[in-house]
């Protein structure tokens, strides 16, 4: 069964706007994760950037510590935060890259560029006990990359699919790159996630069209919508059209 991983990063957005660096604030993201999870939702992300604009390290600790289901901690592989995540040890961390000024994480992992650094971040996890996902476009130089560098998944990157529609334009040429790149990674030996801009609206052809996904990362679309509706109903909306997913690892 397809996985909904659910990003909270968006509630500690909203807190941080009122109580930055006071230590403590609403709304807490470790109870939305707790909702989140009671609502059905199968793991909790969290990105803990390096300039603490949402996450903070005492969310990623509560987090290991309070979640049932799996932390999947996305983070740069910067040597300050891969020494959280090896002292704190979540389920699993999706290396992303990472720019000061962006609004979100923007691209992919540059891996064929980094192969070095992105294998010795992947034996570091490994030694620890932590899987490893690289979060990359759906290009086949990348996903060719991250078959040579240890980590046992990646995540598609469906940002531009969702740009496309959100713009008006002809998603179909995205999709069927999301759709040869998880084809690719899956005969490579990889196992493959997906994330980035889904929405309730977007997911279906998605859903239709890109076959052996294991895990969907939904973040900033879910939150938005427990805003009117609250997590727990945010949370079954989404799954309500993941249980619709056919094509899945067998
Ligand atoms: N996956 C990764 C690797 C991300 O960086 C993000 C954004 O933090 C998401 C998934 C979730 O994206 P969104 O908030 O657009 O659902």
């Amino acid at each position: 069964m397809l996985q909904l991983g659910v990003n909270i990063d968006h509630v500690a957005t909203v807190r941080e706007a009122r109580y930055r660096g006071r230590g403590f604030g609403e709304p807490d993201p470790v109870e939305a994760a707790l909702a989140c999870e009671r609502a059905g939702a199968h793991g909790i992300t969290a990105h803990l950037r390096e300039d603490r604009r949402h996450i903070v390290d005492r969310d990623v600790v509560a987090l290991k510590e309070r979640i049932r289901t799996r932390l999947n901690l996305e983070m740069a592989v910067a040597p300050e935060i891969v020494a959280i995540a090896l002292r704190v040890k979540p389920g699993i961390v999706c290396l992303v890259p990472e720019r000061r000024q962006e609004v979100t994480t923007e691209g992919g992992l540059e891996v064929s560029g980094n192969l070095a650094r992105i294998r010795e971040v992947c034996q570091q996890m490994a030694a620890a006990g932590i899987e490893v996902s690289l979060f990359i476009s759906p290009d086949p130089a990348q996903i060719e990359a991250a078959a040579q560098t240890g980590a046992s998944f990646i995540e598609l990157h469906t940002g531009s699919y969702a740009d496309q529609l959100l713009e008006g334009h002809d998603a179909a040429p995205e999709l069927e790159r999301l759709r040869t790149g998880a084809v690719q990674a899956r005969q490579l030996g990889l196992r493959v996630n997906a994330g980035h801009g889904l929405t309730v609206a977007n997911l279906p052809r998605l859903l239709e069209v890109v076959p052996h996904l294991e895990e969907l990362n939904i973040g900033h679309s879910l939150v938005s919508r427990a805003v009117f509706v609250g997590l727990p109903r945010a949370v079954e909306e989404f799954l309500a059209v993941m249980r619709g997913y056919r094509l899945g690892p067998a």
